[in-house]
């Protein structure tokens, strides 16, 4: 449960691809994920295994977040994945197609089988019919001890795929399954990425697909081009007026005169309690992000 680390942009790249891995050194990225399932054709599985665990191994970047997503636990790769990655030490392992509980239960136990430190976490790709369905259980298997689940993250392409839903522009077919994994994720702290943006080129239509994600709820948002990451750190950071905004509020309850107050007004709306909560979240979220740009 690591919600004060900012998980704003979220970088995919194919474990295979040696440009990649070196060039995300230099990218302003939040997290990144060194893919080893779909980006990776099955003629490469195991050249990219070994080159993700070398990198990750090797390190050099930096305050980024290293996160390596394996083969499913039941494909023929999966457990050759995770023995390989776990050794080198990322911050942690995506598994995807998580569909229940029992899945995310199997991933932990893999993990601490394998020897994987208590730090290391677990992310879960919410990509199938059933994931959506059971998104509470999913996310409840985190409050359980021995759990590492901090992250849930939407895989679109899949859910249209499996459902035949179609992707349009305004993602009418996919929202309330985006919504309901919002839901899930809030209810048990975990942080929640949204979906790529396949049209890479689209900067536009990217832009109001990031601006549609903050919307739902998400706390970023999973990339795939470097030309997507600028505009994802912004949309998923506080704008100066939300945070003035945030700053009024917190002061205007300080004041003496608000003290044993529940509701009052700044600048002329209805501001109670629960809108201070937020309000000090955001301060704080805006706080790390000040800190990670400084760097
Ligand atoms: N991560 C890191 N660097 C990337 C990158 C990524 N995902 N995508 C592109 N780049 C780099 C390229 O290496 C190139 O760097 P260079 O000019 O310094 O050598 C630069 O960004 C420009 O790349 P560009 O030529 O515009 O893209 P491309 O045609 O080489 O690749 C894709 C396009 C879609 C194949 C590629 O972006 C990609 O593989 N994305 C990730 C796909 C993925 O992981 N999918 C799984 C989850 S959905
Ligand atoms: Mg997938």
């Amino acid at each position: 449960m690591s919600k004060a680390r900012p998980r704003r942009s979220v970088l995919y790249m194919p474990g295979s691809n040696a440009r990649a891995l070196e060039k995300a050194k230099t990218l302003a990225v939040d997290c990144l994920i060194l893919d080893l399932e779909d980006a990776v054709a099955p003629e490469a599985k195991s050249e990219a295994r070994e080159k993700v665990a070398q990198a990750v191994r090797d390190g050099g970047y930096g305050r980024r977040e290293v996160i390596v997503r394996i083969n499913g636990l039941d494909t023929e790769w999966g457990a050759d994945d995770l023995a390989a990655a776990v050794p080198a030490g990322p911050d942690g392992l995506l598994v995807p197609k998580v569909s229940s509980a029992s899945d995310v239960r199997n991933a932990c136990a893999a993990l601490d089988k394998a020897g994987a430190p208590k730090s290391m976490r677990l992310w879960a790709m919410m990509e199938t019919p059933r994931a959506v369905l059971d998104a509470l259980a999913i996310a409840e298997a985190s409050a359980e001890p021995s759990s590492r689940l901090d992250c849930l993250v939407m895989g679109t392409n899949d859910l249209a795929k499996d459902t035949g839903a179609l992707l349009t522009e305004d993602r009418m077919s996919v929202r309330a399954w985006l919504s309901t994994c919002v839901a899930a994720a809030a209810a048990h702290g975990l942080t929640i990425l949204d979906g790529v943006y396949n049209n890479f080129r689209d900067t536009d239509g990217f832009a109001a697909e990031c601006k549609q994600g903050r919307v739902l709820g998400m706390d970023g948002k999973t990339l795939i081009h470097p030309n997507q990451i600028e505009v994802c750190n912004t949309t998923f950071s506080p704008d100066e007026a939300e945070l003035e905004r945030a700053r009024k509020i917190l002061e205007a309850f300080e004041r003496p005169e608000n003290a044993g107050k529940g509701v009052i007004t700044v600048d002329g709306r209805m501001v109670e309690r629960l809108h201070a909560e937020s309000a000090a979240k955001m301060v704080v979220v805006a706080d790390a992000i000040a800190d990670i740009e400084s760097e």
